[in-house]
């Protein structure tokens, strides 16, 4: 464990699983107090996810994330809430500020990732969930942490967007719309805080080798791989040493960045 986050409380959505779990880890290991949240956090422990993720990626990832967590020293909890419940935010932002101290840190990396139709076939309902967790979630996190951090003069917030906000796909136009605000939600939170000591930058990840892509048809990672420089899928870890990076005092001032890390996928197909 490094320490620079010693005496730090992070928050961390979507933290059940793939990058969320990845970038709980990395905060741990920073030394960080963690609050692992979830939307249904009972789902990752022990059925299909774990029987595919430990087939396909090597990783241990058996151990719920707060026990992984823990393993590592630090004090963590579990929470369980929907980002898109604006009272289950505040409920969990007050029962985590109880149990572990007030959240320095937000990760913002729940996210909806397989509402897949075009603009034709998509339902409005799809839509709206889609906005509603990927974008307002955060948005709620945020409204429930940034002003407790800009009183105590540091805060950081992470928010995970995607190459997706640059490069939409036809088959995620909710996703990508999605993703787009959350970036322009980065720099006018960026911008609200940053006399205060608060950051908010975003990470746009490229194609990432979550246990769940890992899992889809080796003719659909190829075509997935010839748009990719770098030809090969990033790992979550890459993603969290970032996230851990932009959390850090290090970081201080960088603020409001859309940062693309993505093997090089925004600058276009290898040539
Ligand atoms: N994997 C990739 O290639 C990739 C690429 C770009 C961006 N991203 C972004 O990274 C983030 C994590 O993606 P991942 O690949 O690890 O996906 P994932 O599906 O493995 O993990 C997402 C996590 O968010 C949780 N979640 C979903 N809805 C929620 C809600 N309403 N409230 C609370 N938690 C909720 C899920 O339960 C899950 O644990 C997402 O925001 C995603 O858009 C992923």
């Amino acid at each position: 464990m490094s320490g620079e986050l010693r005496e730090k409380v992070a928050l961390v959505t979507g933290a059940g699983r793939g990058i969320g779990r990845a970038i709980a880890i990395a905060l741990a290991g920073a030394g960080a107090r963690v609050a692992v949240a979830d939307v249904h956090l009972a789902k990752f422990q022990g059925e299909r996810y774990y029987r595919i993720s430990k087939r396909v990626s090597g990783e241990e990832e058996d151990v719920a994330t707060v026990d992984a967590v823990r393993a590592i020293g630090v004090r963590a909890t579990a929470v369980e809430f929907d980002v898109a419940d604006e009272t289950a935010v505040r409920d969990a932002v007050g029962a985590i500020t109880s149990d572990l101290g007030p959240i320095d840190i937000l990760v913002n990396n729940a996210g909806i990732v397989n509402n897949i139709a075009t603009v034709a076939d998509m339902t409005r309902a799809a839509w709206d969930r889609e906005l509603a967790v990927n974008l307002s979630g955060g948005f709620s996190c945020v409204q429930a942490t940034a002003p407790a951090m800009a009183e105590r003069g540091w805060g950081r917030i992470v928010n995970i967007a995607s190459i997706a906000a640059e490069r939409p796909s036809a088959f995620q136009p909710a996703y990508a719309a999605s993703k787009a605000g959350v970036i322009a939600l980065t720099k006018a939170v960026a911008k609200t805080y940053a006399a205060q000591g608060v950051t908010c930058n975003a990470i746009l990840p490229g194609l990432i080798g979550t246990p769940l892509v890992r899992s889809m048809r080796a003719e659909v990672q190829e075509a997935i791989l010839r748009q990719v420089p770098a030809a090969r899928l990033g790992e979550p870890r890459e993603i969290a040493a970032v996230a851990a990076f932009l959390a850090s005092p290090a970081a201080a001032y960088v603020n409001g960045v859309a940062l693309p890390v993505d093997g090089g996928f925004l600058t276009g197909a290898p040539e």
